[in-house]
């Protein structure tokens, strides 16, 4: 026979195959070790039903009720057969605890969602010394003042901290997250002016803070973020006027103020922000005419 059988060829090859699909479903799990730190975080967090175990990594639930969807995600990076939690996501669960020191021990961990909760204290120090990127306490319970240690966690892209009772000042030490894409401090009860170290915030995308006592007026240093497309400032406390220097945020696509008490003011230079789409200022004490350059913003959609 010139060839062999192809059977005795295909054979080992189709096994191997099967072998190593199975292999990667089930030989990579999360190590005991993180399993436990889970358990703790649940317990902390108020929940004592939950267990996690090896088979906890990239599970995930989510459920639709009234309009909103809680989530419970977990999901895992894996090599050789070792996985380490990375994101961690337990959206609208109800959760009556606190937030979790005990995340620390999560050593790849990168994006905390714990939304929609009644979580109440504040954020833990422990998380000061992690690599987190993205964190959202979103409706939660949260008070006190905001941690001057969140400045520590440079590595953080997206800061969400809406709908909770945090209040004092804003602290200087926020200005350091300069690879801040998000700040969300809107719902809160935060006061006095904005710390004029927030213009280090250079790579700010999307800056709100609706709905808070902070006085004083919109600070000028507002330009520094030359890349903001989405500013909201809604009953923020803050007063007017609007400062002129607002036109260099040429790439802004949002942009939402209202009630500002302060001096009347002229309809503000817009006009190099191409890109547009909404344009709301309420009770921002504006007289005058509409400038006619307003027809000309292509983009432009609600005014
Ligand atoms: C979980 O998902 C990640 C990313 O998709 C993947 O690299 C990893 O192998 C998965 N782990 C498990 C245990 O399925
Ligand atoms: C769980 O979270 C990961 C990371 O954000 C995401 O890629 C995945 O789609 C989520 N799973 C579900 C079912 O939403
Ligand atoms: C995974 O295995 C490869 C090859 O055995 C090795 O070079 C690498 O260092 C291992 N990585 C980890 C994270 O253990
Ligand atoms: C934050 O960083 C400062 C300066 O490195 C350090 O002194 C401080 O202990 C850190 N805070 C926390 C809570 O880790
Ligand atoms: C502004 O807020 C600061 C800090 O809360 C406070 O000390 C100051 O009295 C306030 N000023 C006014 C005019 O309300
Ligand atoms: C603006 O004036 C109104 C009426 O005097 C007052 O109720 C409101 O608190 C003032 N708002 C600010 C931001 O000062």
């Amino acid at each position: 026979m010139l060839f062999p059988n192809p059977i005795a060829f295909l054979l080992p090859a189709l096994l191997s195959f099967v072998w190593l699909n199975t292999h990667q479903l089930y030989a990579a799990t999360l190590p005991q070790d993180e399993a436990n730190v889970l358990n703790q975080v649940a317990k902390t967090m108020g929940n004592n039903d939950w267990s996690f175990d090896a088979g906890s990594c990239n599970v995930s639930e989510q459920v639709s009720t009234v309009g909103m969807i809680a989530e419970k995600n977990i999901t895992c990076t894996c090599q050789n057969g070792t996985c380490h939690v990375t994101h961690l996501v337990f959206k609208l669960q109800s959760l009556p605890g606190v937030l979790p020191s005990e995340i620390v021990n999560l050593p790849y961990l990168k994006v905390v969602d714990f939304a929609y909760n009644y979580l109440s204290g504040t954020i833990p120090p422990e998380w000061a010394s992690m690599q987190l990127e993205f964190i959202s306490v979103f409706g939660n319970r949260l008070s006190g003042s905001i941690p001057t240690y969140l400045g520590n966690i440079t590595s953080l892209r997206y800061l969400d901290l809406e709908t909770n009772q945090f209040s004092g000042q804003v602290p200087p030490e926020i200005g350091k997250l300069v690879n801040l894409r998000t700040l969300r401090l809107s719902s809160n009860r935060l006061a006095g002016n904005l710390p004029v170290q927030l213009a280090d915030l250079e790579n700010l995308l999307d800056f709100r803070i609706n709905d808070n006592n902070f006085n004083g007026s919109i600070p000028a240093f507002i330009q520094s973020w030359k890349k903001l497309r989405r500013l909201e400032m809604q009953a923020s406390g803050l007063t007017g006027p609007i400062p002129s220097s607002i036109s260099a945020l040429e790439n802004l696509i949002t942009l939402i103020i209202s009630d500002i008490n302060g001096t009347t003011q002229r309809f503000p230079d817009l006009w190099n922000m191409a890109a547009i789409n909404r344009i709301v200022l309420k009770k921002c004490n504006i007289a005058g005419q509409i400038p006619p350059q307003i027809w000309q913003m292509s983009q432009l959609r609600i005014l």
